[in-house]
């Protein structure tokens, strides 16, 4: 596991020989032995015994032993889920300070074999305390004890310091990783779409409003108070000024005055103009949002128009699919549903491939090798943190993994599916929404064809047009579209995605069909007027996907900074 060479490097080797003993060699950039290339070796770190190093981490739990002659400390330093027993002699340090839940401490010695019969394959043996970071315990807000995560969710600048959440980040980490490393192994090019749209591409309207507006009144208001506009008099006399200074220009310059005098006239008056216009300018301020023709005047905006968040980089990367072919963006997306479920955020992470000169078969086994890839990869590269998972969260973990790494997924047309449930439910099931051809799949409804029917991944494909997005490719019964879902276990709708559209014609009608504007689209059109290509995309809910690794069961605390209604702390 460990990728740390074995042998230290030849400065420190020359270093160690000096003092006879061998050094671990250090983290490249910075000043401590990361604890993960200690303990995550095969060996468990035993091989190092006798070994140099400095490690530095937060203190798990500490404890004094032998009447307060020297104290354990559990050491993390976030780089795996294990912690290095650390020995400190009251000799060396004042213990009340270290041991403290929570404490930061950076401390050298000699890695030593633990006494026969105790769990740790190494532990360390301090001989000097380089850094302490204290902790008052009265006021330290993570006590020992077992937190839930609801209650850490208040506290979202030090959750990273808890053992679910530093490992959850890691999970997140590789899968990160491992999404680039699928993508990149099949020819897709990693596209970066904007965060900042003017089209809706789900046509949901769910979006999140960019404008400054909002802050240009209230800047206007504040200006106002300090400084009030000028009333209708004062441009009355303004104007009067300049009337008067235009007369004496042009006095002046009737009766032939010298040149000087009316150069000195004339800079009067061009004064009194520019007062003038100034407060005209003034006059013009008024509070509030702009207005024309009794609507908001988007084009004092930002912009010169209405823009939001996205909630899919699909559309934009779609204009590079029908040039460079294969691509993929990455990227968080942003919904402004109401919803307060566990599976939904307004702010997201969603991955979306998007393949040209493929068809809705083409996408579906994308998605499924993709899908398959990420559990493999949890197995191979993030076990020790699968482990911390199925111990304290769901003890199914590991399996789902693996069955799903190595099942097929079952493939069932809608119009399957809602049959499968009006069964279960003429067998007695019972579901809190009706069942019926045309609905949109309810998360019980997709639970059970996952979790009880199949019990493993399920695709569902070919949906009623009329609970699907615009762009997807009617089929010929011109009742469903090529849209498909994976659906998995713990979760229900982990991807959707979809064959697209690229009959202009088609496409055409069907935005007009769905009563969506056709002016912000005109560019997408362009990419069915010229060129176009069959092709296909879906979107993986970056979130659920770690849900589903970890049976963890609140969405909330799978993304480092949770935003849902309100809720947007840091
Ligand atoms: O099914 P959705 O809405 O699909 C799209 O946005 C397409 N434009 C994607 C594409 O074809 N390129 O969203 C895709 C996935 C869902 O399956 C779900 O996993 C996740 O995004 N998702 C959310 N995750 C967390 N919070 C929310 N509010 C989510 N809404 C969707
Ligand atoms: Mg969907």
């Amino acid at each position: 596991m460990s990728d740390q060479p074995l042998q230290p490097p030849v400065d420190q080797l020359a270093a160690a020989t000096l003092s006879d003993v061998a050094v671990v060699p250090k983290h490249e950039f910075s000043d401590r032995v990361p604890i993960r290339s200690i303990l995550g070796r095969p060996d468990g770190g035993s091989g190092l015994a006798g070994q140099r190093a400095r490690v530095g981490g937060w203190v798990k739990t500490g404890r004094k032993q032998g009447s307060g002659s020297f104290a354990f400390l559990e050491l993390n330093d976030g780089s795996c889920p294990m912690n290095l027993q650390v020995i400190v002699d009251s000799a060396v340090a004042d213990l009340g300070l270290l041991v403290p839940t929570g404490t930061c401490v950076a401390v050298e010695g000699v890695l030593k074999a633990p006494p026969e019969g105790t769990k740790q394959k190494i532990e360390l043996r301090v001989e000097e305390v380089v850094h302490v970071g204290p902790v008052d315990p009265a006021k330290y807000p993570l006590p020992k004890t077992k937190l839930t995560l609801e209650f850490l969710r208040d506290v979202v600048h030090l959750r990273p310091k808890t053992n679910t959440i530093s490992a959850v980040a890691r999970i997140r980490n590789a899968l990160a990783y491992a999404t680039h490393t699928f993508f990149q192994k099949h020819g897709f090019l990693y596209i970066h779409t904007p965060i900042i749209t003017t089209s809706d591409c789900e046509g949901a309207g769910e979006m999140f409003q960019v404008t400054t507006l909002i802050n240009e009144a209230e800047k206007v208001e504040k200006e106002l108070i300090k400084n009030p506009p000028p009333s209708e008099e004062d441009i009355e006399a303004a104007k009067l000024l300049v009337k008067e200074k235009g007369e004496a220009v042009a006095q002046l310059k009737s009766a032939k005055a010298s040149k000087a005098d009316i150069t000195a006239s004339v800079a009067e008056l061009t004064k009194a103009k520019e007062k003038l216009s100034k407060l005209e300018e003034r006059f013009k301020l008024k509070p509030g949002i702009p207005q024309k023709d009794g609507k908001i005047d988007y084009e004092r905006d930002f912009f010169a128009r209405q823009a939001f968040l996205t909630v899919s980089g699909q559309l934009q990367v779609e204009t590079f699919a029908c040039s460079v072919s294969s691509v993929y963006t990455f990227g968080p997306t942003f919904r402004a549903e109401h919803s307060h479920t566990s599976r939904h955020l307004a702010e997201f992470w969603m991955v979306e491939p998007e393949i040209a000169f493929a068809d809705l078969k083409d996408d579906m086994n994308c998605a499924e090798a993709y899908v398959k890839f990420l559990c493999k990869w949890l197995l191979d590269d993030c076990l020790d943190d699968m482990e911390f998972m199925a111990k304290n969260f769901d003890k199914t973990c590991i399996d789902r993994l693996r069955m799903v790494a190595s099942t097929p997924f079952e493939r069932i047309s809608y119009t399957e599916a809602v049959d499968l449930l009006v069964e279960a439910v003429n067998g007695g099931k019972q579901f809190e929404n009706k069942v019926e051809w045309g609905i949109d799949l309810a998360s019980e409804h997709e639970r059970y064809l996952t979790e009880v029917k199949f019990q493993k991944p399920v695709i569902v494909y070919n949906y009623p047009k009329g609970i699907k997005a615009f762009y997807m490719r009617l089929n010929d019964d011109s009742k469903t579209v090529a849209a498909m879902d994976v659906l998995v276990p713990k979760v229900g709708e982990l991807i959707g995605g979809s064959q697209r559209e690229e009959r202009y014609e088609v496409i055409r009608d069907r935005i007009l069909e769905m009563e969506l504007p056709l002016e912000p689209y005109e560019w997408y059109l362009d990419l069915r007027r010229y060129g176009t290509v069959k092709h296909c995309g879906f979107g993986l809910g970056f979130e659920r996907m770690i849900l589903f690794a970890t049976g963890i069961d609140n969405i909330r605390d799978v993304i480092p900074f949770p935003r849902y209604p309100g809720r947007a702390d840091l």
